[in-house]
């Protein structure tokens, strides 16, 4: 499988482009990232549309400004498109969106296994405990540029679908008694963090906590690379976690 990785000098692209490179049935076709200088004889550019290499996907962790290019790329090449990358606004998701009805797209704000596992836990404990508080913390490294984490969303999220009154309360700060609606949000930015989401469930008689710990970028580079190998046999359509692990 030929990929072309966008954002590729990045702390996760060079992980991912690292893990390509050692696996035997992976090959880099082209690195795309903004920091770069365009040098085609390397495979290397700048900007997602000078890349002319051939390949069969593309893998994206980068920042949601870069969406709706890549978008407009994979559809004009027909090419799949797995999208890693987080903090998308609202005409930014809605690109990828549109995409999705010409080319396989496959999103996740987290890549982990573990994280979807988590997600189903949380969907369980939400209905088995249908009073309970809940509160979402989780912590990243310190050049993190989205808050909440769009993991911590999809958790969030998760809950929602069987909690459909739920509200969230992002970085509560003000005075005043919680909701029994609300989901709590809090994020903490610290050092070289990889990645950590934890769940409280409290009923007042008990508290019930799922927690997830990345403990190496590699994690979500694997995810990528097994969505890549999924979504490239797939017809076009919007894709999960859900999809592979179903
Ligand atoms: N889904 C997951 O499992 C998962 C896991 C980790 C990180 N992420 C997300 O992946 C993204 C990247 O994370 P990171 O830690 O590698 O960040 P990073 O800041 O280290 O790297 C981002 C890279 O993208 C490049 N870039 C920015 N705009 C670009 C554009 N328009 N075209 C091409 N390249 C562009 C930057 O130059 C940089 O090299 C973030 O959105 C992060 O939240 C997702």
């Amino acid at each position: 499988m030929r990929i072309i990785v966008n954002g590729a000098g990045g702390q996760m692209g060079k992980v991912l482009c690292a893990m390509i490179e050692e696996k035997a049935e992976t090959e880099i076709a082209a690195r795309v990232s903004m920091e770069f200088s365009t040098d085609a004889a390397q495979h290397i550019y700048a900007d997602i549309k000078e890349c002319t290499e051939s390949a069969d996907c593309i893998i994206d962790f980068s920042n949601h400004t870069a969406v709706p290019a890549l978008c407009a790329y994979a559809v004009e090449k027909k090419l799949p498109l797995v999208i890693a990358t987080t903090g998308l606004t609202a005409d930014e998701q809605a690109e990828a969106d549109k995409a999705a009805e010409t080319v396989p797209v496959f999103q996740s704000a987290n890549m982990s296994l573990g994280v979807a596992l988590v997600a189903c836990l949380a969907k369980i404990a939400a209905k088995t405990l249908p009073d309970a508080n809940i509160e979402i913390v989780e912590a990243h490294h310190n050049r993190k540029l989205d808050v909440p984490s769009g993991t911590a969303l999809l958790l969030a999220d998760a809950i929602k679908s069987v909690r459909p009154e739920s509200t969230y309360n992002i970085g509560r700060h003000e005075n005043g008694k919680r909701t029994e609606e609300e989901i709590g949000i809090h994020s903490l930015r610290l050092g070289g963090e990889v990645g950590m989401h934890e769940i409280q469930f409290a009923t007042g008689t008990q508290v019930i906590t799922l927690k997830h710990q990345a403990q190496t970028r590699a994690l979500f580079a694997e995810g990528a690379l097994s969505a890549a190998a999924f979504l490239v046999k797939q017809p076009a359509g919007h894709y999960n976690m859900d999809d592979i692990f179903a």
